[in-house]
């Protein structure tokens, strides 16, 4: 029942639909509730259930989910909210709407996760948050990222990490999920903020609808519900998270087996599969490369296989070209090498080894593909 590729394109990302979707949408319909009731309400408990954290808070998308936590932490102006160089634009935007300043620290040259070490060297008494962004679905080291700014509160980007960034696994006061469509499960839309603090989860609550407490509105909040017909779906879709999770392991297990071997392509860091979601797969080309990434991209688009540079650093975007103090290097890199590559769980072995073939082809025959 899952939407399949058009003609022989072998598409970056599908959603995995099925009957049981299409059938919760149905049920929602018929029932004449539309927002924020009972699905939600459950999808949250189910949630709960699911990762161990005391508390969801169901929202509308994963930025929502952003700025709420921001402003369930009190940020405002006169705060500055650390974030990745190496992220995708949200995770700045958040901060910034929420009247902080960005403060920008560089990533780690193997995944690609703050580095702990950029992190002190840019916290200033200031600092009053750090996000760590568990990028393309890579558990980020949350702890030692909190110790190099222990004054911080933490609140952690899981936008790319449903299904693995548990409880047990989280050291942030608040943790922030995606359910895009792009991500391993999804809502069409959607995001859900986990945390274990109680106060915290209440005031979550009360922002999410217009700020509203139970007698009168406390405080200015907005409109980032959650819809019944999102939640319907999500609660099918985080039953079947584990089996989607196993299927993009298989296929990053493929595309490495097809990869690994040119010196010149760096892949994921999958040293222990266990920390990672797979939400993208991202490959970067090496400095010496014999070919650059944009003819890495070409070649892929010209056999009908998506495929999209990598995530540009948050300073390299017109809002942000004065957040970068301090050199930014590995971010840089990364912004200039790095290419999506095809990573869903409707992936085919067959479809993994043309991304691999064509990849390859680019060398052949100059004794670079071995
Ligand atoms: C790291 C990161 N943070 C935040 C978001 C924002 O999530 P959403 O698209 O649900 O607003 C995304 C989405 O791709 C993301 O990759």
């Amino acid at each position: 029942m899952s939407p399949k590729a058009s003609g022989s394109a072998i598409r970056l990302s599908v959603p995995s639909i099925g009957l049981e979707e299409e059938q919760a949408v149905l049920r929602v319909l018929r029932s004449g509730r539309l927002v924020q009731g009972p699905e939600v309400e459950a999808f949250e408990a189910e949630f709960v259930e699911a990762t161990g954290f005391e508390h969801a808070v169901a929202v509308s998308s994963g930025t929502a989910a952003l700025l709420l936590s921001l402003r369930a932490l009190s940020v405002g102006p006169g705060d500055e909210v650390l974030v990745p160089a190496y992220t995708f634009i949200a995770t700045a935007n958040a901060a910034r709407l929420a009247g902080a300043t960005v403060v920008l620290a560089d990533v780690l040259p193997d995944t690609l996760n703050l580095d702990p070490e950029s992190v002190a060297a840019v916290t200033s008494s200031g600092t009053t948050v750090v996000i760590p962004v568990h990028q393309f679905g890579l558990l980020a080291d949350v702890p030692a990222i909190s110790a190099a700014a222990p004054r911080a509160s933490i609140l952690e980007d899981a936008a790319c990490a449903a299904g693995i960034c548990t409880a047990q696994r989280s050291a942030g006061r608040l943790t922030c999920f995606s359910f895009h469509s792009r991500k391993a499960m999804t809502t069409g839309e959607g995001g859900m903020i986990t945390t274990s603090d109680s106060e915290l989860a209440r005031r979550l609550r009360r922002l999410r609808q217009h700020g509203m407490g139970e007698e009168e509105v406390e405080e200015a909040g907005y409109n980032f519900r959650m819809s019944e017909l999102a939640a319907a779906i999500g609660r099918v879709q985080l039953r079947r998270l584990p089996g989607f999770i196993e299927k993009r392991r298989q296929v990053a297990g493929w595309y490495a087996e097809g990869l690994r071997d040119l010196d010149w392509l760096i892949l994921p860091d999958s040293s222990d599969t266990s920390w990672h979601a797979f939400q993208s797969y991202v490959v970067r080309t090496t400095s010496g490369a014999p070919v650059t990434r944009e003819q890495l991209i070409e070649q892929l688009r010209s056999a009908a296989i998506e495929c999209q540079p990598g995530v540009r650093p948050v300073h390299q975007h017109k809002p942000y070209g004065e957040s970068a103090k301090t050199p930014l290097p590995v971010s840089e890199e990364a912004g200039n090498t790095s290419v999506f590559l095809p990573m869903h769980a409707e992936l085919k072995r067959e479809d993994v080894k043309r991304v691999c073939r064509s990849i390859r082809s680019l060398t052949l025959g100059s004794g670079l593909d071995t």
